[in-house]
């Protein structure tokens, strides 16, 4: 409920205006309906069904998705929105909202963040006129249209399309980026599957979609090295963003500047996997966070064996405790990691070592 995409002043918030303005101004013709409220808790035939996620795919399990219910979840995209929009009649428009998914723990995870989702229907006399076919027209403008994108971000820089696989769009594709010495993946896209706008009564119909991530990119157009700085009350990071600030690759902008690190504080726990195997490193990194919220850092596992007499594995894994605004006590410390380890025996049913 914090709605940090909306907050103007906010890193999020001042990507997330960019990305709209540009919408709106690439051809001001064809406006944009632009949402940013819509409910985060969306049924799982919107997140996964609705944009054809086959049944048996990774992504439904509880191990990558919060469930709320048993039909309902945090949406995990804000594709999940795609089917409902154009059954409402919009067709072109933004999405942008916070999007939930179970992971791993470190300085760009974090298992809330922030998506934009874009979505362009063509009616058949835009093709028609240009003697394209519709597969054409939707694929050149979709291209252009985020190349316009990334510069609009990014200022001139290099470019690449890759293919990509998502079960909504046919083609699809990522757009990369070369920026700071190293190929950066900005967001994925394509042409939506027709029995998409078949099932929003657009047959006939073609339509490009997009879905981008924001915390990443503003994390590399600010300089923000953590993920958790976005969810700081600390003024050292607020006051440092204010919306109209924003420079194409961050040219001439003042980046972040961090504010001195906190000591980390190390702990490390071995333990016995449970014999049924039924254990992940997701619904660890869950407790921890459950236990411990912003103050953890990174979970890693730097050890792993396997006792093949006892037919037992072993895993060590690496808490980095620090917080973003003070200094830890080891007994606040301590008290975490109690927990964390009564919970690992009562919750994950495993053998402390
Ligand atoms: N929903 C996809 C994701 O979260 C992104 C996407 C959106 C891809 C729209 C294609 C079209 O990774």
């Amino acid at each position: 409920d914090k709605g940090l995409h909306r907050l103007p002043d906010h890193p999020l918030g001042i990507l997330k205006n960019v990305i709209e303005n540009y919408f709106c101004e690439v051809d001001p013709s064809v406006s944009f309906t632009v949402m940013d409220d819509l409910s985060p808790i969306v049924s799982t035939y919107a997140n996964f069904d609705s944009v054809l996620v086959p049944a048996d795919h990774v992504s439904r399990s509880a191990n990558d998705t919060y469930y709320v219910t048993k039909g309902s979840v945090l949406r995990c995209h804000t594709s999940a929105h795609q089917l409902e929009l154009l059954k409402h009649g919009h067709k072109r428009f933004l999405v942008t909202g916070d999007v939930y998914r179970r992971d791993t723990i470190d300085a760009t995870h974090f298992p809330v963040f922030h998506q934009v989702e874009g979505v362009r229907v063509f009616e058949p006399h835009e093709w028609e006129s240009q003697n394209l076919s519709s597969l054409e027209l939707a694929s050149t403008e979709l291209k252009t249209t985020l190349e316009g994108l990334v510069r609009h971000l990014f200022g001139e820089c290099e470019m690449r399309w890759v293919d990509a696989y998502f079960p909504f769009t046919e083609p699809s594709y990522e757009l990369e980026i070369f920026f700071k010495g190293e190929w950066l993946e900005v967001l994925g896209c394509g042409v939506m599957q027709s029995s998409i706008l078949d099932a929003a009564e657009l047959d006939g119909h073609r339509a490009w979609a997009f879905g981008l991530g924001l915390e990443r990119l503003a994390m590399i157009l600010f300089d923000i090295p953590d993920i958790r700085l976005f969810w700081t009350p600390d003024p050292r990071f607020s006051q440092q963003f204010k919306s109209g600030m924003f420079r194409a690759g961050g040219v001439g902008m003042k980046k972040f500047s961090s504010y001195s690190k906190y000591p980390p504080c190390y702990k490390d726990v071995s333990f016995w996997l449970p014999q049924d195997k039924n254990f992940t490193e997701n619904s660890l990194c869950e407790l921890v966070r459950s236990i411990a919220g912003t103050l953890v850092e990174e979970v890693k596992l730097i050890d792993e064996f396997e006792n093949k007499k006892l037919k037992r594995t072993s895993h060590c894994y690496r808490f980095t405790y620090r917080s973003m605004e003070r200094s830890l006590t080891d007994d606040e410390v301590n008290e975490i990691q109690n927990e964390v380890r009564q919970r690992l025996e009562t919750d994950l049913h495993v053998v402390l070592r």
